[in-house]
This record gives C-alpha cells, sequence and structure tokens, in this order.
C-alpha cells in the first residue's frame, strides 16, 4: 500500500490544492476533496475526482470519509490565507487554521491513515535574518497568519513523536502561475497576490497596480519574492508522499525556485511577456513585508529529488495569463 493510492485533499477546490488534485489524479491516485466551498470556486477537476462538501474539523464526516474511500494519504490545504485579515481577524486563523487542524489531526489518528502533507507558508519565517532561508533558520512569524501555520506544525512534530505520524508541512515561497491548459487559475477573493493583479491591470480588468513600496534595502528599492510554480508545488507534494512512504522524515521543507526577483522585474516580464504595458503607481509600504523573502531549496532537493521545471518567471507569468484570458 502507497500513501499515494487514495488521497484526501482538504482543500481541494482552492488554488494549490486544486492544482495539486489534478497532478495527483493524473499520477494515478484515486482523489477525495472535502471542501466546504467558503473560498467560492469550483475549479473543473475530473470526473471521477470524488467531491465532497464539509468541514475538515467535523469529527463524524472526516472518518467516514476516510473509511469509506479507504483513504491511505491526507494533503491538508484547507485554510485561510490572507495576512491582512489575520491581524484583523485573528481568531479566524487560530480557530480556522490551528482548532481545525487540530480536530481533522484527531479524526485521522483515530484511524489508520498516518501519512500526512500540510500546506504551511515562508510566513512562519517572518523577517528571515539569512536569506536565503533554510530551513533551520528561526522561525519568528509577524502575523497570527504565520502564526497559527507554525503551530499546526508544532502539533505535527509532537505528533509524529507520539503516534508515529509521518508528516510534512511544506513551507511555500510565492505560489503562482497556473496548469498549462489554462483550466485552473489563482482566484481569491478579495485578490491581493501580486501576479494576478499584474495580468488583470494589463487586462484592463482592474485598476493599475500600486507598487508598494520603493526604498526597500534591494537592487532596485521593491521587494524581491521566490515565485514558484503551482504546478512544481503540485509535483512536490506528490514527491513528499513517495518519500514519507521510504520513511523519509520529510518534517518542514522550503518550496522555493531560489531565485528571486523585484516588483519592478515582475513589471518588466510581464510587459515583454504579455506585450502590453502593465498600467501601475508607486506607493507607500504595505505593512508586514519583508525586504526579501528567497527559499534556500536545498533540503526540497535532497529529500523529494525535487526541483522546480516550470517556475521560470516569464513561463509563470505565460501560465498565469492564459488561465485569466
Ligand atoms: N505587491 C505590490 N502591489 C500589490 C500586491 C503586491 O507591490 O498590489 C508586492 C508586495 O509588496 C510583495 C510582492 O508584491 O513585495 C508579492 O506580494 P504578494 O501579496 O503576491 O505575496 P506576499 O509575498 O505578500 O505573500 C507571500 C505568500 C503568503 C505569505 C507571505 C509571507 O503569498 O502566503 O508571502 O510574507 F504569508
Amino acid at each position: 500500500m502507497s500513501a499515494r493510492d487514495c488521497i484526501l485533499v482538504t482543500g481541494g477546490y482552492g488554488y494549490v490544492g486544486s492544482h495539486f488534485a489534478r497532478a495527483a489524479h493524473a499520477g494515478g491516485s484515486k482523489v477525495v476533496v472535502l471542501d466546504d466551498l467558503s473560498a467560492g470556486t469550483r475549479p473543473t477537476l475530473p470526473a471521477d475526482v470524488v467531491f465532497v462538501r464539509g468541514d475538515i474539523a467535523d469529527r463524524e464526516l472526516v472518518p467516514s470519509v476516510l473509511r469509506e474511500h479507504r483513504v491511505t494519504g491526507i494533503a491538508h490545504f484547507a485554510g485561510k490565507i490572507q495576512v491582512g485579515e489575520s491581524v484583523q481577524k485573528p481568531q479566524l486563523y487560530f480557530d480556522g487554521n490551528l482548532v481545525k487542524s487540530l480536530a481533522l489531526l484527531d479524526s485521522v489518528l483515530a484511524g489508520e491513515v498516518r501519512t500526512f502533507l500540510f500546506s504551511s507558508t515562508a510566513a512562519v519565517y517572518g523577517m528571515p535574518d539569512v536569506v536565503p532561508i533554510p530551513e533551520t533558520a528561526a522561525t519568528k512569524p509577524i502575523n497570527p497568519y504565520g502564526a497559527s501555520k507554525l503551530a499546526i506544525e508544532h502539533a505535527l512534530e509532537a505528533y509524529g513523536v507520539a503516534h508515529g505520524l509521518r508528516w510534512a508541512a511544506l513551507r511555500y515561497f510565492n505560489a503562482a502561475g497556473a496548469h498549462a491548459d489554462g483550466s485552473l487559475r489563482e482566484s481569491h477573493e478579495p485578490e491581493t497576490h501580486l501576479l494576478p493583479l499584474v495580468i488583470d491591470a494589463a487586462l484592463g480588468r482592474r485598476p493599475p497596480l500600486t507598487v508598494f513600496g520603493t526604498d526597500y534595502p534591494t537592487r532596485d528599492g521593491t521587494c524581491i519574492r521566490d515565485y514558484v510554480h503551482v504546478d512544481d508545488l503540485a509535483a512536490a507534494h506528490l514527491a513528499a508522499l513517495d518519500a514519507l512512504d521510504q520513511g523519509v522524515p520529510v518534517a518542514a521543507t522550503n518550496l522555493g525556485s531560489a531565485s528571486g526577483f523585484s516588483v519592478r522585474e515582475v513589471l518588466d516580464t510581464a510587459q515583454s511577456v504579455l506585450g502590453k504595458p502593465v498600467p501601475h503607481t508607486f506607493g507607500a509600504r504595505r505593512a508586514g513585508d519583508p525586504a526579501v523573502l528567497l527559499a534556500s531549496n536545498a533540503r526540497a532537493q535532497e529529500l523529494l529529488h525535487w526541483r522546480p521545471v516550470r517556475s521560470e518567471l516569464a513561463t509563470i507569468i505565460e501560465d498565469a495569463a492564459r488561465s485569466r484570458m
């Protein structure tokens, strides 16, 4: 038996979750999506992907789904993801991310599944002291979003020791792009992420983009981020399931491309890929933005034998743009 035989994908209708569900299905897994539809998206997934509408914290539903479908592995994407909202409404994050994830873990541990992937984030590092960031860097989140994700990582570590849970907390840097066939897309409400805003501004569907801050200590004064293609993230999750099957202690592992681009570089690349200018203005810094977020992906390369293959910035922008046409 492999963890990939039947995967329960929580939040499988969300951005990264839907790309993973599709990749897992293409790789031969049976896929069961558990989603409460709170993000409002209904992505196009293969017809034989099972959909269950419900809450990850439902202590009757989850065990019955695990039994009915003979689930062998969990990929837990469901959660709230807006940094700004987490500062205004921390309960949504400590309850929606942490408390609900603990309930999900209780349901899992009451049954037989012992392989668990968790969607974590670079936000666990806060303002990093070392760049590129290794997993051994201090974890000092600066907002409730990052704190809630880090707390779940701590629970996974403890449950690994106490209950033999095989786990991976995959710390995403800037997930971006979309499946190359254009059938899945990044869609958040409200949208706050740079690439969808850039593309929609270029297409005239949104107002001009505001560049948040031009006085950072970077090569051109704008923030540098590590953009990684969502299909590369999906592939890393499958590799993590295989690694866990082989007894590799994946634990907390960065998923980034290890190359960084500034906001100005993103605008320039988008202009040349799209063949049209990206209307933009320059504004103040956004609270809580680190100047540079750049992953070391050495651990992912070593343990997962993973390296990004679609994460060239131009490819990410082409794929994201195709999905928004
Ligand atoms: N940006 C702008 N204008 C915008 C939107 C974004 O200039 O309208 C800039 C941001 O300041 C940042 C870069 O574009 O420098 C990327 O911003 P995103 O909002 O797309 O992504 P973040 O880097 O803020 O967020 C990522 C992950 C979060 C994680 C966070 C940690 O998406 O999950 O890193 O800081 F919490």
